[in-house]
C-alpha cells in the first residue's frame, strides 16, 4: 500500500507526526508532500525536527497568497506530484486549503482519498476552514472521524457508509509529548520568570479575531486586563494584522511571544492557570492537559470539551474577562478523543476501507 500525505500548515504537522511513525511501524510505503503554505521554520521546519516526522519528498514552495491564488497553486502542483507518485491513497488533513487542493487534485484524477478529521462542523459559513472540511468531506472516499459527534454530522449528510471512527490523532501526539516532557520546568516559565500556575497562555490567529480592526483591539483589550500576565503567542498573521491597524501588542500584562515548538507549548500550557484561543487544536490540547480554556468563538468543532466544562465560548469584553478567570471545572475522567491510538486505526481504515 502506497500513502501520499499532503500537508502545509502547522496543526496538519501535528496529526501528521503519529500517521508517519505507524506508517514506518509497519512497512507501508508512506510519501509526505509539503505544500508550503506554512514556511516559517517556527511554523513548519521545527515540528517536523522535534515530533522526528521524515522530511517531505516533495516540497511545493506556494507559500501565501488570497485563498484562491494559494488553493489554485497547489492543484496544479499537485497534477504532476500524483502523476509521479502514483499513490494508492491521497490522505488529507484537517480543514485548511492544503487539505481542500489535495481532495480536489486527487479525485480529478481517480485517485483514492481519505480524510482525517473528517465531520467536524462549526456550521459558521463566514470560516474558510469550514468549506474546507465540508467540501472535502463530501469528495473523500474515506472518512476518517475523531470523534461520536463528526459521526454524527457525516450521517446526517449521508456519509455514513464511507465513515470510520477512528479517535483523534492529535491525542496520540499529546498524551506522548506531555508524557515526555513531565517533570521538567517548561523553558518559558524559566525564560519569563512565570510561576506554574501563575500565567496564562494566549494564541489568537484565525481570520474572524484577526482581520477586523475592531474585534481585534476588542480582544486584545480584555486579555490585557486579565489577573496574571499573558503569554501572547503571536502567529505571523497576528503580527502583521495588529501592526497593520496600528494595535499595539504589548500592553497592561500581555507579553507578545514568538510561537513554540511543540514540546514547549505543551509544557507551557501544562502548567498555565488558563488558556485563552481561537485555535481548535489547543482548545482540544488544554482539555487533555486539564487546563481551563475559553475560546474567543461563536462556536466550537470540539463541543466535547464545552459539554465538559474545561472549555468556555466568549466573546471579547467583560464576558471573556470573566470566562478566562473561572475557578477550575470539576475534574473529569471522559475521553472523548479516544485512546492515544488513533493513528493505528487509520491504517486499518485505509488497508480495509468500509466500501472495499
Ligand atoms: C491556516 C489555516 C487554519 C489553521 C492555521 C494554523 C486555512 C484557510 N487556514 O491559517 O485552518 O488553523 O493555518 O496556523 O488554510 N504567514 C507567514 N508565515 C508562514 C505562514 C503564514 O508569515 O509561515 C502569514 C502570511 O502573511 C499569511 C498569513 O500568515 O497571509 C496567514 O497564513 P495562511 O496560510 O493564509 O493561513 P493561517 O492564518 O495560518
Amino acid at each position: 500500500m502506497k500513502v501520499l500525505s499532503v500537508v502545509g500548515a502547522r496543526p496538519q504537522f501535528v496529526k501528521l507526526a503519529p500517521i508517519a511513525h505507524e506508517a514506518a511501524r509497519r512497512g507501508v510505503e508512506h510519501t509526505i508532500v509539503h505544500t508550503g503554505q506554512h514556511y516559517d521554520p517556527m511554523l513548519s521546519d521545527v515540528f517536523f525536527e522535534d515530533l522526528q516526522i521524515p522530511a517531505p519528498a516533495v516540497h511545493l514552495g506556494v507559500g501565501s497568497g488570497s485563498h484562491g491564488r494559494q488553493t489554485g497553486q497547489m492543484l496544479a502542483a499537485l497534477d504532476d506530484v500524483l502523476d509521479t507518485h502514483v499513490p494508492d491513497w491521497v490522505l488529507v488533513y484537517g480543514d485548511t486549503n492544503s487539505t481542500l487542493a489535495a481532495a480536489l487534485a486527487a479525485v480529478k484524477q481517480h485517485v483514492p482519498v481519505a480524510h482525517l478529521e473528517a465531520g467536524l462542523r462549526s456550521f459558521n459559513r463566514r470560516m474558510p476552514e469550514e468549506h474546507n472540511r465540508v467540501l472535502t468531506d463530501h469528495a473523500a472516499d474515506l472518512l476518517l472521524a475523531p470523534t461520536q459527534g463528526a459521526m454524527d454530522h457525516l450521517a446526517a449528510e449521508g456519509l455514513a457508509p464511507r465513515a470510520v471512527l477512528v479517535g483523534d490523532v492529535m491525542t496520540d501526539v499529546l498524551l506522548r509529548v506531555r508524557d515526555q516532557v513531565a517533570g521538567a520546568v517548561p523553558p518559558l516559565l524559566a525564560e519569563q520568570s512565570l510561576e506554574p500556575g501563575g500565567y496564562y497562555l494566549a494564541t489568537i490567529h484565525r481570520a474572524e479575531s484577526t482581520d477586523d480592526p475592531a474585534r481585534l483591539a476588542a480582544i486584545l483589550a480584555s486579555l490585557a486586563e486579565l489577573d496574571a500576565p499573558v503569554v501572547l503567542l503571536a502567529h505571523p498573521r497576528l503580527v502583521a494584522r495588529s501592526r497593520d491597524a496600528g494595535i499595539a501588542l504589548e500592553r497592561g500584562v500581555l507579553r507578545p511571544h514568538t510561537s513554540l515548538p511543540y514540546p514547549e507549548l505543551v509544557a507551557a500550557a501544562s502548567q498555565a492557570r488558563g488558556i485563552v484561543t481561537d485555535s481548535g487544536g489547543l482548545q482540544k490540547e488544554a482539555f487533555l492537559l486539564r487546563t481551563p480554556c475559553t475560546t474567543v468563538r461563536t462556536e466550537t468543532e470540539w463541543v466535547e470539551t464545552v459539554e465538559l466544562g474545561w472549555n468556555v465560548l466568549a466573546e471579547p469584553g467583560p464576558e471573556l474577562v470573566a470566562a478566562a478567570q473561572r475557578p477550575r471545572p470539576a475534574d473529569t475522567e471522559a475521553t472523548p478523543y479516544g485512546d492515544g491510538a488513533a493513528a493505528a486505526r487509520v491504517l486499518d481504515a485505509l488497508a480495509a476501507p468500509p466500501t472495499a
